[in-house]
């Protein structure tokens, strides 16, 4: 009988597996980040990300709360590349050193605040169509899922795509915006810069409203 995992050894072990997730898996510049060092940095990020990283969903400020550590750090370190280009975000990207910006990544990335409420309430039609578009896709538009990469429901794939529930409506239609005109281009596949091509502004709107009420019961 294995008996080892109460001693010392095995907590060690056990404390290694579950710290896993927080070194940046993926990316080019394996940083292992820390939460504590990451909360000093986030003060900095507070007046816009909110005081838990809820977002700012009426001022367009994403949500950053509980997206994965590898997803945070990429898009800081694509700001500073001109991969993803932003004028608030890039300069502020560029002031902090990889170190840091894995930090706040992991920092991030462990906290679960409740969603920040949303400020527009959505008809029914266009979150029916935001639907549609989340689970189903458009074959008349050669629109996949939204689901089959982002996750039943949008709650994200953790080594992949970004959770979209609970985000900011506002925000993600302008990230799609960014996608068409080649502000954002930081998908190494090219796959969402296909799937923003196709979405119209109504489809856009649809989905974006969809996936931000998705965090709200109530409606
Ligand atoms: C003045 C407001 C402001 C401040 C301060 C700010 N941000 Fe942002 N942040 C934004 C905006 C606006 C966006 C969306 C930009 C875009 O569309 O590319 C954003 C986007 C991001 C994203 C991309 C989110 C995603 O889902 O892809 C990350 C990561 C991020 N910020 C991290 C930080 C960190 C870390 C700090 C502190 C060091 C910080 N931000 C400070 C306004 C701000
Ligand atoms: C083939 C896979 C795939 C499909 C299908 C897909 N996405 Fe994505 N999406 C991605 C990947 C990968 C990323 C992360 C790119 C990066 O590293 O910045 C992403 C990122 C995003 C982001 C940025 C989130 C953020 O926090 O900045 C939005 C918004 C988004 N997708 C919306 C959608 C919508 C809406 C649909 C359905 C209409 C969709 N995606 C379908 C792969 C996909």
């Amino acid at each position: 009988m294995n008996t080892n995992l109460g001693t010392p050894v095995g907590l060690g072990l056990l404390v290694a597996l579950l710290a896993i997730p927080a070194v940046s898996i993926g990316a080019e510049v394996q940083r292992i980040g820390n939460v504590k060092r990451g909360a000093l940095v986030a003060a900095a990020c507070q007046s816009c990300h909110g005081a838990q990283g809820e977002g700012a969903p009426a001022m367009g400020y994403p949500r950053l709360a509980g997206q994965t550590a590898s997803y945070l750090e990429k898009q800081l370190r694509d700001y500073v590349s001109g991969l993803r280009n932003n004028p608030v975000m890039a300069p502020l990207a560029k002031a902090y050193s990889e170190q840091q910006r894995a930090d706040v990544a992991v920092y991030y990335a462990s906290l679960a605040p409740p969603y920040a409420a949303p400020t527009v309430k959505p008809d029914r039609r266009s979150l029916a169509r935001g639907r549609l578009l989340a689970r189903t896709g458009d074959e008349s538009k050669q629109l996949q899922a939204c689901a089959n990469c982002h996750g039943p429901d949008g709650s994200g794939e953790p080594l992949t795509a970004p959770y979209l529930v609970g985000q900011s409506g506002s925000y993600l239609a302008s990230t799609i915006n960014e996608w068409k005109s080649g502000a954002r281009k930081n998908d190494g596949g090219r796959q969402m810069a296909v799937v923003a091509g196709r979405l119209d502004e109504k489809d856009t709107a649809a989905v974006a409203a969809y996936f931000e009420s998705l965090g709200h019961a109530d409606f």
